[in-house]
């Protein structure tokens, strides 16, 4: 029986390119998305589903990522002087008490793999983990509580079955080469569900794609994955993919699954997806018309 799940792997040591000049002088991690940085919303998903030590690979450059998460002495002093009990509340709700925040560096961009095998030492070699890519947002349906989202059924899942998740869905055709895609045989999960796994190509060619669905950057993985990452050579445009780490989980006999995810994505990392999630999530917050 491996360990209980609860650390989540963040990478935020990309340079943000695409969404430049935004990104120039402050982390892309830390553009808003309405009230918030994207890099609170997304370590709120990791806490509503349980995930509450997350470590982030980070680079120079880059502390206002780590700092969100510090507490802010002299804006609480004033706020608590001042009687802004909600403001301050509001505050501190952004770090509470179970939530244990540890930080690693990358010191080179050798891809996504290379990067989460950056906190290999800080998960144990029969830990499960998950790892959340932060530049894509996965928000419930409206009305559907965040208590209620995908990573926490990935999780739930995880625990009952040890068989490994990555979170999918389906892309247009002339998109799959910009993306993990998933080999289910022929067959696809339905939404909320989980199916077995054959294989995992990163960017693959259309017509050399094994199927439509995408892996969107949630997976819960086991900690072998670690020791395959070491063994890992630069694939897909020349870096270390974490696709073909997880490819070689399959290919040994583990369990690997494919989790259809049954909210809504943003992809912040561009500019169209981030205003897009901006005026979707503003109106449903009630903040804009
Ligand atoms: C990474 C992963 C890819 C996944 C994508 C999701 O690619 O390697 O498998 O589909 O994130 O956003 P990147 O976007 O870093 O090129």
């Amino acid at each position: 029986m491996s360990s209980t799940l609860k650390k989540a792997i963040i990478p935020v040591a990309g340079l943000g390119t695409r969404l430049l000049p935004i990104s120039k002088s402050i982390p892309k991690e830390m553009v808003p998305v309405v009230d918030r940085p994207l890099i609170q919303h997304v370590v709120e998903e990791a806490i509503a589903a349980g995930l509450n030590e997350i470590i982030l690979v980070t680079r120079g450059g880059k502390s206002a990522v780590e700092d969100h998460f510090d507490s802010h002495y002299e804006i609480e002093t004033e706020l608590e002087r001042k009687g802004k009990t909600a403001l301050l509340e509001a505050l501190r709700a952004i770090a509470p008490p179970q939530l244990k925040v540890t930080s690693v560096r990358q010191d080179r961009a050798l891809g996504l793999g290379h990067a989460i095998y950056c906190a290999a030492h800080l998960v144990n070699a029969d830990e499960p983990f998950a790892v959340i890519l932060p530049d894509v947002l996965v928000k419930t349906q409206p009305g559907v509580t965040d208590s209620n989202n995908d990573l926490k059924w990935m999780v739930e899942t995880y625990q009952a079955t040890q068989a490994a998740q990555i979170m999918v869905e389906q892309v247009p055709l002339e998109r799959v080469n910009q993306y993990g895609i998933v080999d289910c045989c022929g067959s696809e999960p339905e939404a909320g569900q989980s199916l077995a796994l054959k294989g995992m190509v990163e960017k693959p060619a259309p017509e050399e794609a094994p199927s439509q669905l995408s892996v969107i950057g949630r997976y819960i993985l086991p900690g072998e994955v670690m020791q395959l990452l070491a063994e890992t050579q630069p694939g897909a445009g020349g870096e270390i993919q974490l696709t073909d780490a997880i490819a070689a989980l399959i290919a040994k006999g583990s369990a690997v699954e494919a989790y259809r995810m049954s909210g809504r994505t943003f992809d912040c990392g561009y500019i169209q997806g981030w205003l897009q999630a901006n005026t979707v999530l503003g109106r449903e917050a009630g903040l804009i018309d």
